[in-house]
């Protein structure tokens, strides 16, 4: 077929994302089964108009310098792009897509999870059946926190803060937030200050993009400000915790639980983790369902085709 979109895929995909790829493009994917080293992905993505790339491959200014000119597209398979120089891109008139929207309801779903799980001790509750040590029901075995009644602040009150909000009031939870203007009333309760914000929050979800204001936001000063007993829960980005604030916070009991999908240096995320029964972890599988990942690359696609047509695609940064 003459003139299909020739782009490079960085990333495995599934069966069904590649048959849409392919449907869409003269592709070409990454089949090692691992990040490419840069020099490799410079080899691959000669003579191709589009690179899709994902959360693992960074494409700093001094990358984009050497992206061949043929390149007109970064198309990242992710709503963060923190992994991309977009001032770079811009610079050189490279269009940057990314996946937003299409994986909302995905990561609030393990949102909701993650605070399930570590305010219901699910990691101390798995232990005792797989290890076959459970004696049977007891009255006084893990008693856990109810979500309903509880208040639920949000860092990050963005698409899936809300709608992280907007789950956990099902559950009978009072929403916070604190932002620069109030949203409508009926999206919870707005507070001027974190401080303000972090004071009342029994249970906080973090859910903000990594930013060089958002970095270390829960340090030691933010884990001091929360309600002893608090439960964290990260879906945003590892960075955006200071790891010992955290597991000190955790071991000291100022932190009853954390529910975290999210680490600091993944795959090598601090090892002190592994070890505190009041943590319920994931693997980054926020946006790891079969919708959201075909969603996520029909945007791409959908996104490079507006393009085309001299469009303004929602999913442009650059
Ligand atoms: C995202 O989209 O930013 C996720 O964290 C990776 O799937």
């Amino acid at each position: 077929m003459p003139n299909r979109r020739k782009v490079f895929v960085t990333f495995p995909v599934l069966p069904s994302v590649r048959a849409l790829i392919h449907d869409h493009c003269d592709a070409a994917f990454n089949e090692t089964g691992r990040t490419l080293a840069f020099e490799e992905l410079l080899a691959r993505v000669r003579g191709r108009e589009m690179l899709m790339i994902t959360v693992s491959d960074r494409l700093d200014r001094a990358s984009i310098s050497r992206l061949p000119p043929c390149v007109r597209i970064i198309a990242t398979y992710s709503v963060g792009h923190e992994h991309i120089d977009l001032a770079a891109a811009r610079e050189r008139g490279v269009t940057v897509l990314n996946t937003p929207d299409v994986l909302t309801d995905a990561v609030a779903e393990i949102g909701i999870f993650l605070l399930l799980g570590a305010a219901r001790r699910a990691t101390e509750s798995i232990s005792l059946l797989r290890n076959r040590q459970w004696s049977g029901w007891s009255p006084v075995q893990l008693p856990g926190k109810q979500l309903s009644g509880k208040n639920l602040g949000i860092v990050g009150m963005g698409r899936i803060g809300r709608a992280i909000a907007h789950r956990a009031r099902a559950f009978g939870m009072t929403t916070h937030y604190c932002r620069q203007s109030p949203l409508a009333s009926s999206e919870g309760v707005w507070h001027r200050t974190n401080a303000e914000l972090l004071a009342m929050s029994q249970f906080l979800v973090l859910s903000c993009s990594s930013s060089p204001s958002t970095r270390e936001f829960l340090d030691c000063a933010a884990v001091a400000q929360l309600p002893t007993s608090a439960v964290v829960v990260n879906v945003s980005r590892g960075d955006i915790v200071k790891d010992d604030a955290l597991i000190g916070g955790l071991q000291s009991g100022k932190v009853g639980a954390a529910g975290l999908d999210v680490y600091k240096n993944e795959p090598q995320l601090d090892s002190r983790y592994f070890d505190l029964p009041n943590v319920f972890m994931t693997p980054h599988i926020g946006s790891s369902t079969v919708e959201a990942r075909e969603a996520m690359a029909r945007n791409l696609l959908e996104g490079a085709d507006a393009i085309e047509r001299g469009g303004a695609p929602k999913n442009r940064l650059t």
